[in-house]
């Protein structure tokens, strides 16, 4: 399979007046084309800030010591603002998560959705409209038509989400940032968009970077999972190997509190300890404060390197699970 989006030990901080925020510390993986991948990691870990960072979107307290994010033979992280609009929004597409908080409040729902289109294209504004229209319709809103006149307020969150998709969408992106998509809606809505998110891959090729909290999302949707933990991808490999046979502690922490997948609450559980201070990170792996595999080595070596342990699973630990433990 080719490559769609591959990010190359990316460091991201945050300014802060208590000391700069070590938000990524060396992100490492792939996209592939056509392929879904689950971002999973537990709040804080960095999900959101490597979804901005590849699109060009960190705010302006955050600096970019080092990395790549490689798109179509460019790097995304390099190339002028001028480029990187063009990219955006209509190769490489975001959903957020906060759908009400990322529309525009002060305009109207069509016209947010017209600009886009606009904006990446020649056509004129009549079909603009009709596009705007179609795509709302596709993503289940009825009478689209009169959502198009409202403002993003007096829609509920699950319409705003879909406004969101619609937007993100429109132009059939290559790659779409999905931050969770669907939290706080309703099962049935989060099926149905999960639905539309999978439907977008089969029918276009297109590679999707969902994040998530949820297993149960993760099990249903993903081809490849990345386990993200204070800033950096602890272990990735294809979602049966990593269900099964989950080599980093954390990862097989965060499953071992997991229900079954066939429950109904599959939301993870907290595991013990708290995450480390990401402004005062330690040289030597994050995790082990709250690790039951810790060596000795793990104390005195700097964090473990992500490295392959079998085809296509690469774990960052001195000590991992064995298979079948
Ligand atoms: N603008 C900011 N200024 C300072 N620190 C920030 C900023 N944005 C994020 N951080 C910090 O960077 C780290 C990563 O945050 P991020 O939002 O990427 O986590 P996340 O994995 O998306 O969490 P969640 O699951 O809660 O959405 C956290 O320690 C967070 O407090
Ligand atoms: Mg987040």
């Amino acid at each position: 399979m080719a490559e769609a989006l591959r990010v190359e030990d990316l460091h991201v901080r945050f300014g802060t007046p208590a000391g700069p925020v070590k938000a990524l510390n060396g992100v490492n993986f792939v996209l592939e084309e056509g392929e879904i991948y689950c971002l999973v990691g537990e709040s804080g870990a960095g999900k959101s800030t490597l979804a901005l960072a590849i699109m060009g979107l960190l705010p302006v307290s955050a600096t970019v010591p080092s990395g790549r994010v490689i798109f179509d033979g460019m790097d995304l992280l390099r190339i002028s603002q001028e480029k990187l609009r063009t990219i955006r929004g209509n190769k490489v597409s975001m959903i957020f998560q906060d759908a009400q908080s990322a529309l525009n409040p002060v305009q109207l729902v069509g016209p947010q959705l017209e600009e886009v289109i606009l904006a990446h294209t020649n056509v004129g504004s009549r079909v603009a409209n009709g596009m705007a229209l179609d795509m709302l319709r596709e993503m289940g809103l009825p009478d689209p038509k009169r959502i198009m006149g409202q403002y993003p307020f007096s829609l509920s969150g699950g319409m705003c989400q879909r406004v969101m998709l619609a937007i993100a969408l429109v132009l059939r992106p290559r790659v779409l940032i999905a931050d969770e998509p669907t939290s706080g809606l309703d099962v049935t809505l989060q099926a149905e968009i999960l639905e539309r998110l999978k439907a977008l891959c089969r029918e276009q090729g297109s590679s999707i970077l969902l994040i998530t909290h949820d297993m149960g999302i993760v099990a249903s949707m993903a081809q490849k999972v990345g386990v993200i933990y204070a800033g950096t991808v602890v272990e990735t490999s294809k979602v049966i190997p990593l269900f099964k046979e989950p080599q980093h502690p954390y990862t097989w922490s965060l499953l071992k509190t997991l229900p079954r997948l066939d429950d109904v609450d599959r939301r993870l559980e907290p595991l013990r300890g708290v995450p480390p201070d990401m402004i005062d990170l330690p040289e030597e792996c994050p995790f082990l404060p709250r690790c039951h595999k810790a060596l000795s080595r793990c104390r005195v070596e700097r964090r473990p390197p992500l490295e392959e342990v079998a085809s296509e699973h690469m774990v960052a630990c001195y000590n991992p699970m064995l298979p079948g433990t």
